[in-house]
């Protein structure tokens, strides 16, 4: 199906993402796939951004995609005390909502005219007024799971008495513990709970709502929420995922280097290698770091570790020696791969070497193990993930260990983590079942599947806009 209508006009899609590997990786994957299906897009693209992995990413985005036009949106800077966070993150998605009053001449200079625009989740209450006003159909991009989602459109319902609850019924989807609500929502006043309560309630005006999930993967949530179960006016809800993995993530100059994890995967025998990584938002503290040393030294398995000792990359100084200790960085080398950069994740994750996955549940890792069939043992750390974790041990291919408790509430011992990772390891039920999530995440994005179909009615969609104008 071609969105273009008989006067030769075409669909033509502005996408605005905020701060983040998080939140980029998904919007450029969306780019890529519209592209593919002869879109023009726009990326408007807030700058300078927080890390070096969000601007390399773009740089490589730029020569694989030339026809997808760049808008630099040059942020105004903010005095950072009059945000209630020291997170880098999240005062840039507080920077970027206060520069929207920039869009509308930003947006001025587009052509051909825009038949919608698909922003952040962040970024609900600055752009509406403006997509408003030039009557473009506002859309967002939701980067978490549809669990997550339902939680979110549900916030209205809850936020007076959210501080003294002590779990939380999403009717027809879950009833979610106090102990797995993303903490933030329970300290009212910090920046990003605000943004959320100030977003939530805005969701039944957006035209659509677009989430990197799958009927296979989450059924239930879907399903509730576009029954208007958990809210009645929420806006239709397409599940488009797994937004696929594409090739200019991959930086091949790194790729050909000696000491790319690649290709010391390439010695390891199948399923042998445990892969450890806890994103690209997170520092553990270094005590916790050295505990997981000595659990990996502990498991009967090789492994591939990315360390990150700094919350922002622009900042990392310190070697692994430095923040593992060189004693234990000593015993740890010659059972695996220790490294302290940005990975090719889904390069690993496809890899035969790899049998199982020590993640923080961040909504894409989770995607992205779906998509290449990698059991997980899921360790919440911050936000959404303890709900992200509960999607995947609900659909059985992954566990989470619940008393391991939030980022920073406990140290858990080497002992401990290594047993649980020998427990994933040699689980076979979760290998088949995460060989079956593989098969149906490729069914959801191939020809009829549900994700697929859901791609074609937004194109649609965008279509008959385009005509009607
Ligand atoms: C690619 O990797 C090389 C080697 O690590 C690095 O110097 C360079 O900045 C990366 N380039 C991009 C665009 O990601």
């Amino acid at each position: 199906m071609s969105p273009e209508n008989m006067s030769g006009a075409v669909v033509h899609v502005a996408l605005f993402p905020n701060a983040g590997m998080g939140h980029l990786t998904p919007f450029l994957r969306l780019a890529a796939l519209l592209v593919n299906r002869h879109c023009r897009v726009t990326l408007i693209t807030p700058q300078p951004t927080v890390s070096m992995a969000e601007s390399k990413l773009l740089s490589r985005f730029h020569s694989a995609f030339p026809q997808v036009t760049f808008l630099p949106f040059h942020i105004v800077p903010i005095d950072a005390s009059t945000v209630n966070t020291d997170d880098p993150f999240f005062i840039q998605f507080e920077a970027v909502r206060r520069s929207c009053h920039l869009l509308p001449s930003l947006l001025a200079s587009v052509s051909p005219p825009l038949s919608a625009f698909v922003c952040d989740v962040t970024l609900i209450s600055p752009v509406l007024p403006i997509t408003e006003n030039l009557c473009l159909p506002i859309f967002i991009l939701f980067t978490s799971s549809a669990l997550m989602l339902s939680l979110f459109s549900y916030i209205p319902r809850f936020i007076p008495s959210i501080s003294g609850l002590d779990f939380l019924e999403i009717p027809e989807v879950s009833t979610i513990p106090r102990s797995s609500i993303p903490p933030l929502l329970l300290l009212p006043n910090n920046v990003f709970a605000q943004i959320l309560f100030e977003d939530g309630p805005k969701l039944p005006k957006l035209c659509g709502i677009l989430v990197n999930s799958f009927e296979a993967l989450e059924s239930k949530a879907l399903d509730s929420l576009n029954t208007g179960k958990v809210v009645k006016e929420l806006a239709p809800v397409f599940p488009i995922g797994p937004l696929v993995p594409c090739e200019f993530e991959k930086n091949e100059t790194e790729e050909q280097s000696s000491s790319s994890p690649l290709k010391w995967l390439n010695d390891q025998s199948p399923g042998s290698v445990v892969y450890v990584s806890f994103g690209s938002r997170l520092s553990l503290a270094r005590e916790q770091v050295r505990e997981i040393g000595n659990g990996l030294l502990k498991t009967g398995f090789k492994f591939l570790w990315v360390v990150k000792d700094k919350k922002v990359d622009k900042e990392e100084e310190e070697g692994l020696d430095e923040v593992v200790g060189t004693e234990l960085m000593e015993r740890l080398k010659s059972k695996g791969l220790i490294v302290k950069e940005w990975v090719d994740q889904s390069g690993i994750l496809s890899h035969n070497a790899v049998g199982g996955f020590v993640s923080h549940c961040g909504w894409n890792s989770v995607v992205e193990a779906a998509w290449h069939g990698v059991p997980i043992l899921g360790w919440p750390q911050i936000g959404d993930q303890k709900l992200n974790a509960e999607v995947v041990e609900k659909s059985g291919w992954g566990t989470w260990k619940k008393k391991w408790g939030w980022w920073g509430e406990n140290v858990v011992r080497g002992e401990e983590i290594g047993d649980a990772i020998d427990e994933m390891m040699k689980n076979e039920a979760l290998k088949v079942k995460a060989e079956e999530m593989k098969v149906a995440a490729r069914k959801a994005v191939g020809g009829g599947g549900s994700s697929e179909i859901a791609v074609q009615r937004l194109i649609g969609e965008w279509t008959k806009m385009v005509s009607s104008v």
